[in-house]
């Protein structure tokens, strides 16, 4: 199917890049003529692992292309994807006017009927303001317009293996013709026919994905859920961390056995300095205010955000009481990004860190795999060091803000002769206590009993956990 995709950034790139994959023929465009430019130069504005090469072998095989020209991209496809960003409003609620706009020009510049599929992550009952905005904007053209939700739940770091290999496919749709349509563009995932390329005919065995069928209404609803469920559930595992820091038990051994019992699951249970990216936040924030807007309770996702918030600042309690001052202080931090396998710092718990520990006047030298050049433009005055071991050159504590898998295999005996005091902070639980200790380190991770803990717990009669 032709198909055109509205907006180059993270979710336009992945979802053009893999339809074409999937064997259609795609034309992506993007308001921000420069973003074209540099991708048509062959330059990805986002580090994603596995997609610039299906973005080079789908230009070669010209199924993928990308221009500035917005008209010609709204009349190349039968469906046009909206991909474009939908930033949180100063109350919270979603900024849709990147909606509108690219409602406004499909609607000046079709000469075709077309289906619009909304992609980007809306609140509900934006499908119904989409179809009658295009309805109106289009009023003298003779095309018309059918509207459809299809959700993304790509994660960064592993959207395009999450999109080739979806867990299911959610189209909320008005009516039957467009269900054929999206039945059609999702057919080689459904079917599971297409050649995979990350996994080179070795993908990991998994079942067909379910294509769900709903409403429109519904599509947009799932997306939220889904994300705000996520956030609760980290939420809580952080109120569990702090219990068991407080009374002297391991988080990982309890969320270990939580995650064993098939109600609850082991994913999204790890906790840490709590959850960040351009998703999660947002989305729970606009899941806020359209609770409110519907008259609905949402203390549950209030209390889970509050319970994220709280997290940086429980941290730097816990640095202040290792190293009382922070003023002057130099401190090491390793990860930057929102989480590993990515570049992005949008909502990054590390950018919050530093900012506070700066307001704290503490002296900061920071490492990321691939964050370091979006970090130095919002603090470009901290030390960027080359290798992480570098971090800790003379540093009084060490940070850990993303569990980055290579920090493991760092050089820690190294690590610890160059500190000038060998504490470790970690934020992500990333490390062994134990190992750690026995290499003479100071070490704190997150939901760890504690000399304190282990000794209240000792006196009120119960033995500690370790
Ligand atoms: C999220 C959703 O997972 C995805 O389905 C949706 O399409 C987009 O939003 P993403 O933003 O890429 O994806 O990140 P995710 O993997 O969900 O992590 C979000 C944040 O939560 C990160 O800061 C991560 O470090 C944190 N996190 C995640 C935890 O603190 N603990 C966990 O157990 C899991």
């Amino acid at each position: 199917m032709r198909i055109s995709i509205m907006g180059c950034g993270y979710v336009g790139l992945v979802t053009g890049a893999c339809l074409a994959e999937m064997g259609h023929d795609v034309v992506c465009t993007d308001n921000d003529g420069g973003k074209i430019e540099r991708l048509n130069q062959g330059a990805l504005p986002i580090y994603e692992p596995n997609l610039g090469d299906i973005v080079v072998r789908n230009e070669k095989a010209k199924r993928l292309s990308f221009t500035a020209n917005l008209g010609e991209a709204v009349r190349f496809g039968d469906a046009i994807f909206i991909c474009v960003g939908t930033p949180p409003l100063q109350d919270g609620d979603a900024d849709l006017s990147a909606m509108d706009s690219a409602a406004r020009l499909i609607a000046a510049e079709a000469r075709s009927s077309k289906l619009v599929i909304e992609k980007s992550t809306v609140p509900m009952q934006t499908g119904q303001k989409l179809k009658r905005a295009l309805g109106i904007y289009a009023r003298n053209s003779g095309c018309s317009f059918s509207v459809a939700s299809n959700p993304e739940f790509l994660c960064e770091g592993t959207a395009v293996a999450d999109f080739l290999h979806p867990d299911r496919i959610v189209i909320g749709v008005g009516d039957e013709h467009t269900e054929v349509q999206l039945r059609e563009i999702y057919r080689p995932l459904v079917e599971q026919t297409i050649a995979c390329p990350i996994h080179n005919g070795n993908c990991p065995p998994k079942p067909a994905p379910r294509l769900l069928v709903t409403s429109i209404n519904s599509a947009e609803l799932i997306k939220h859920a889904c994300n705000s469920f996520l956030a609760v559930k980290i939420s809580y595992a952080n109120l569990i961390a702090d219990i068991c820091e407080n009374m002297g038990a391991d988080v990982d051994e309890v969320v270990e056995a939580m995650g064993l019992d098939p109600r609850i699951g082991p994913h999204f249970l790890r906790p840490g300095l709590g959850f960040g990216g351009f998703c999660l936040p947002k989305d729970v924030q606009a899941f806020i205010r359209l609770g409110q807007k519907a008259s609905v309770d949402v203390s549950l996702l209030k209390d889970a955000e509050c319970i994220n918030k709280n997290r940086i600042e429980s941290f730097l309690a816990k640095a202040r009481q290792a190293l009382w001052i922070l003023k002057d202080k130099r401190i090491g931090i390793l990860g930057l990004a929102f989480k590993p396998g990515t570049d992005d710092i949008r909502f990054a718990p590390a950018t919050e860190l530093i900012s506070r520990l700066l307001q704290e006047q503490a002296k900061l030298q920071v490492y990321d795999p691939e964050a370091m050049e979006k970090t130095k433009v919002l603090f470009p005055s901290i030390r960027y060091c080359d290798d992480p071991h570098d971090v800790a050159d003379g540093a009084e504590a060490l940070m850990i803000a993303t569990e980055w898998p290579v920090f493991k295999t760092l050089d820690w005996r190294r690590i610890e002769r160059s500190m000038s005091r060998p504490l470790i902070l970690d934020g992500r639980n990333l490390l062994s206590g134990e190992e750690m200790t026995a290499l003479g380190f100071e070490y704190r991770g997150v939901g760890k009993p504690t000399d304190e803990s282990a000794h209240a717990a000792a006196h009120h009669g119960q033995a500690p956990s370790r």
